[in-house]
């Protein structure tokens, strides 16, 4: 229908005919010239009718409204001088039309189109329309070039795209599974895959060695900004291979794909110990854009004459005491605010928020009084404090100081305004703990069919699962999980002694997984991987506030897509064929 996009009609073109075809984006009608923005894909280009040059032609755009859509036909001709739109690329040329077809006529538009404070729930009903505007096709024109440096990236590293079902049996990531009925065996349900994870392994079993696939998952799990209950991975699994070989495919991976998508990073990433990470940021996922590390202070608060900090401090396996220094703080932060940031902490647990700061003539605050000269000299030291520095102290179980000194260092960075928008900091958090508890029960922390670390005898200490890592990694992008990994258990007798101490019987692992441990007795191959979330990729590099953005068809944080309806009710013949009498609903 056209004979080129708006975005090609430049100067080159002057005195030519060109046919384009879009929608309408503004209509302005200035007496007798009519002009009219008209945009496709990615460009506007602006048609003038003018009666004096056809008068049809006027006569069909005196009835054209926004969003209606054209096909427009005439000669390209420079503008008038200062008139041109140096923010198009079409900007110096106009078409004069010669012939108009109205292809469809629109209803008005139920939202202004590109109006960042429209209510999202209108813009999610009528996301064909919001898919319209120019910021949402940059982002599917970015997501489209990240998939294809993906594959290009992969295929070039050797891996083979494999496919993986999507109506199968449950794969344990931690959420819980959406479930399909089975109408051929009433009764009986299929899952939706969490992730195929459990099918990469058996590639490997395969022999294929080298695996991706760009693949849909499936988690029924609370949401978040950065979160979907159907999301994309970019899942890889590799055979014969250690840690150190997984992460030099990521980085060549991430590498190819943000530099295809026109950003510069580096070649290799930072590394951490999620020990570490813990430790000093209070999160196994830091933002390393901004600094604000916390400082073990428990040696010196247990000499310390309050009674409450020095018995927190007799259990330092226990109880954590932490300081984090915030530099210039006490000139930023009235006597006012920091009493605030204790009400922010104790929405977290915390039982209190102490802090010094550092004056010209020495450390002060209301804690300074249970401290020797010296001890307070230690607190300086350990801080390093310069004048005008303000010091927070988080004390207490350590989870819990952790956790909420972790929150309080983000809370920080925001309200400081500290965080550059237009940097990405990866970062490698490694060997995550084996066994987290959680309400008196052992979970994997990753997943079970990660390996875990064996002693300096080749041997894995299944007697302290406190103390047991494994060999997982995660990629951390500006604080927030881009993908993870782990090198997976590939012997039978180590994958039953795990389902064990996660308390998973015999009976239970042959019904959920002895198709798995099956396949490691005829010869698994070792073998690890990893996963990015492709959508959280995105979200990143285009600097959008939602995960929502970046998927064509998202679902809301309840988890229901607006412009389908979906979930539904179906009739009741659909569920007598499935065997399944629906309950009164229950509002969860
Ligand atoms: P994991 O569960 O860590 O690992 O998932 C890998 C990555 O997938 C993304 N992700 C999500 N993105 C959007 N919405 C969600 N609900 C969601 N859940 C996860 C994250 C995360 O880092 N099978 C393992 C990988 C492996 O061991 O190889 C797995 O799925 O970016």
């Amino acid at each position: 229908m056209r004979t080129h996009y708006c975005a090609d009609v430049n100067e080159t073109l002057i005195g030519q005919e060109v046919t384009v075809a879009g929608w309408v984006s503004s209509r302005r009608d200035h007496g007798g010239l009519i002009f009219i923005d008209l945009r496709d894909k990615d460009e506007v280009v602006q048609l003038v009718c003018d009666p004096a040059d056809n008068v049809e032609a006027h006569k069909i755009a005196e009835d054209i409204r926004d969003q209606f859509v054209l096909v427009a036909t005439g000669k390209v001709r420079a503008r008038g001088e200062g008139l041109e739109n140096p923010k198009l690329k079409t900007g110096k040329v106009e078409i004069v039309v010669d012939n108009l077809v109205v292809e469809n006529k629109s209803l008005p538009m139920p939202f202004e189109l590109g109006d960042d404070k429209v209510n999202e729930e209108i813009k999610l009903r009528y996301r064909y329309l919001e898919l319209r505007t120019q910021k949402s096709y940059d982002i599917f024109k970015l997501r489209s070039k990240a998939t294809i440096a993906t594959r290009n990236a992969l295929d070039e590293l050797g891996f083979l795209e494999v496919e993986t079902p999507i109506i199968t049996k449950s794969t344990p990531e931690g959420a819980r599974d959406y479930l399909v009925p089975s109408r051929v065996h009433g009764g009986e349900f299929y899952a939706l895959p969490q992730s195929p994870q459990l099918f990469k392994q058996l590639l490997m079993v395969g022999g294929f060695d080298r695996y991706f696939q760009i693949a849909k998952c499936f988690r029924d799990e609370d949401l978040r900004a950065d979160r979907q209950p159907e999301f994309t991975q970019i899942d890889i699994e590799m055979s014969f291979c250690d840690q150190e070989d997984i992460i030099e495919v990521a980085q060549k991976l991430m590498h190819s794909i943000f530099t295809s998508c026109g950003f510069d990073i580096p070649d290799t990433f930072k590394r951490i110990q999620y020990s570490e990470a813990m430790e000093k940021y209070g999160s196994d996922k830091p933002d390393m854009r901004y600094d604000l590390a916390m400082v073990d202070v428990i040696d010196i608060f247990a000499r310390c004459d309050n009674e409450i900090f020095s018995n927190i401090a007799k259990d330092s396996k226990k109880n954590r005491i932490k300081a984090l220094k915030v530099p210039n703080g006490d000139n930023i932060f009235s006597k006012r605010e920091m009493k605030r940031f204790e009400d922010y902490v104790r929405k977290f647990g915390a039982s209190g928020l102490g802090y010094f700061q550092m004056k010209e003539d020495g450390l002060k605050g209301p804690l300074t009084k249970f401290f020797t000269p010296e001890d307070i000299e230690a607190i300086i030291d350990r801080c390093e404090l310069k004048v005008g520095d303000a010091v927070f102290f988080g004390a207490g179980n350590k989870k819990l100081v952790l956790d909420y000194m972790g929150r309080f260092r983000i809370h920080l960075a925001e309200i400081m305004d500290i965080i550059p928008k237009d940097r990405f900091e990866f970062l490698w958090v490694m060997d995550f703990p084996m066994f987290e508890e959680e309400d008196g029960k052992v979970k994997a922390l990753h997943h079970p069919f990660t390996m875990p670390k064996t002693d300096e005898n080749g041997k894995i200490n299944f007697d302290d699962i406190e103390e047991i890592e494994s060999i997982a990694y995660d990629l951390v992008l500006n604080g927030t999980e881009l993908g993870g990994g782990s090198i997976r258990i590939h012997k039978e007798d180590i994958q039953a002694e795990v389902f064990k101490l996660l308390g998973i019987s015999d009976e239970e692992a042959d019904a959920k997984f002895g198709f798995l441990l099956n396949a490691l007795q005829f010869g698994a191959p070792p073998h690890g991987g990893i996963a990015f979330g492709l959508d959280r990729l995105i979200m990143l590099m285009t600097g959008a506030s939602s995960i929502r953005e970046v998927i064509a068809f998202p679902k809301t944080q309840k988890a229901q897509c607006l412009l389908t309806n979906a979930p539904s009710e179906v009739d009741s013949e659909q569920l007598n064929e499935l065997s399944i009498r629906v309950r009164k609903q229950q509002n969860i």
